[in-house]
């Protein structure tokens, strides 16, 4: 069993209490990390305050040269940590070991992308005030929370820890329980890459029992969170006075427009609505088509659903079990909803505990919970809509406001109703997704708040700081 504690000031905490990690493909224990205490926490922002003073004023090329000591050992320890996250979220080998290697990626294209986040001057001429030169330069914000989900338990955390730290600030890191023994194995490498004492601490701990604390320390300059709504929203209560980032749920519709290419569509689609058992934010979450060819597209996505191979992340299954019992609870309660009003099973509908076998909804309507609610899990529901108006206005009656995917050959089409669609990021012919991750990546309504994405983090993660030159 694997044991993993707490970092702070570049010290592992024990303090005699635990926090169990259960492999959500055992359902037996995967490790334990520190269950920290109020003490502890308190400790961790005091720490990081003390270590932020000293990390800004070190040069940008040598806080990039600490960082890249920590990335190497990423990538020396890539295939034991892809080990780790798929004993913990049961993400296949395959996919856990993606996530490392995206994540080395992002780490240099951050690194690189920090070397340009250059001043801006200007004068106040065009406010009469032709003798003053502004210069304004981004500087650290000082104490970063970075919360992550279990579902991108590396991935997700890293693109918040690295452009904090590159930009001169320090970091209070708390992983989701489901990714906890990543989260501080995280602490170990840091450890072994010398970083400086105390710019990164990863505290670890249930979020329903230290999550406020954590949240509402008054050292906190800026908090970046992803995960569900109703946490993001707790948090939005506890750090009101806090700059925040929030990157939330979705409920990512897929409108086909045509079937010109109903094969190339259906990948995509198949892709977007299963990879990692459903799990994403950016997963496809419905698909509406027209009622002449559904029958067609309906029988294309059930042939590829017929070949998504279901069972351990061990053997790099497709679909592995979902992050708990409790979710497949829910998602199978979506599922039952949705029969008892008429919707048909063309595929799946079938579990064992957590591990869900995906199902595809067809003659879904909008009075079942499946059309609104986030699943979180393998299943996929069709609605049948014969107006693009019509399209559009289910598409925008959601709380979330992530992102969308069009399929049409039409690109007149496609932008014009791309235009009308209210989420954060509208994708043409292509499943939704985060990356390429030097793209802006945000959500709207319910779907977060806030910017992020390489430059975006970069910039959420500083302010200005203004000198004028008077002369
Ligand atoms: P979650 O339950 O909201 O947990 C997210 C993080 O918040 C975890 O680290 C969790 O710790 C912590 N937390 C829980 N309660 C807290 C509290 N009261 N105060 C502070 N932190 C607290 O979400 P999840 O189940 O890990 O992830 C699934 C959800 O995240 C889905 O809704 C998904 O759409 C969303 N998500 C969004 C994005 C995006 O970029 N938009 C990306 C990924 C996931 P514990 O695990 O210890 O409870
Ligand atoms: O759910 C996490 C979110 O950030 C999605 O990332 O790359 O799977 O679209 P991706």
């Amino acid at each position: 069993m694997r044991e993993y504690k707490a970092f702070i000031n570049n010290e592992f905490i024990e303090n005699g209490q635990w926090l169990e990690i259960i492999n959500p493909t055992t359902l037996k224990p995967a490790g334990r990390v520190t269950a920290l205490k109020q003490k502890d926490i308190e400790n961790a922002y005091k720490s990081a305050r003390y270590a932020q003073k000293s990390w800004e004023k070190v040069d940008l090329l040598k806080r990039i040269a600490f960082i890249n000591e920590f990335k190497n050992l990423i990538i020396k320890n890539q295939n034991e940590i892809a080990q780790i996250m798929s004993e913990e979220i049961a993400k296949n080998l395959q996919d856990s070991l993606g996530e490392v290697l995206r994540t080395v990626e992002i780490i240099d294209y951050t690194l690189e992308e920090a070397k340009r986040i250059d001043p801006k001057a200007m004068t106040g001429e065009g406010m009469g005030a032709k003798n003053k030169i502004g210069i304004f330069s981004r500087v650290a914000k000082g104490v970063i929370l970075a919360i992550s989900p279990f579902n991108y338990p590396f991935n997700l955390a890293l693109a918040k820890i690295i452009p904090a730290l590159v930009m001169g600030n320090s970091v209070v890191f708390k992983p989701a329980t489901a990714g906890s023994l990543v989260g501080a194995y995280m602490g170990k490498l840091a450890f072994e890459a010398k970083l400086p004492k105390g710019i990164f601490n990863v505290v670890t701990g249930r979020g329903s029992e230290v999550g406020d604390l954590i949240t509402s320390n008054p050292e906190i300059d800026m908090i970046s969170f992803t995960g569900s709504v109703n946490v993001g929203n707790q948090i939005r209560k506890n750090g009101s006075t806090t700059d925040l980032v929030l990157e939330l749920g979705g409920k990512d519709p897929a409108l086909v427009l045509d079937d010109i290419n109903l094969e190339k569509y259906a990948n995509e689609i198949i892709s977007g609505a299963f990879g990692y058992s459903g799990q994403r934010c950016t997963a496809i979450k419905r698909v509406f088509v027209f009622d002449n060819y559904a029958d067609k597209l309906v029988e294309i996505l059930k042939e590829k659903i017929t070949k998504l191979s279901v069972g351990n992340p061990e053997d790099n299954a497709s679909i592995t079990p979902v992050i708990d019992v409790k979710s497949s609870d829910f998602i199978q309660g979506l599922i039952d909803d949705a029969k008892t009003k008429g919707a048909q099973v063309v595929i799946g509908d079938k579990r064992q505990n957590n591990l869900m076998w995906p199902t595809l909804l067809d003659h879904v309507k909008t009075d079942m919970r499946i059309a609104w609610e986030e699943p979180f899990g393998p299943v996929l529901p069709i609605l049948r809509i014969n107006s693009i108006e019509e399209m559009i206005e289910i598409a925008n009656k959601s709380n979330f406001g992530l992102q969308a995917s069009i399929f049409c050959q039409d690109i007149s089409t496609a932008l014009n109703v791309a235009k009308q669609i209210e989420v954060g990021t509208i994708n043409i012919n292509s499943k939704s997704q985060r990356g390429p991750d030097c793209f802006p990546f945000l959500g709207i309504k319910d779907s977060g708040e806030g910017v992020q994405g390489i430059r975006e983090s970069l910039l959420s993660m500083t302010r200005y700081r203004g000198i004028v030159i008077n002369y």
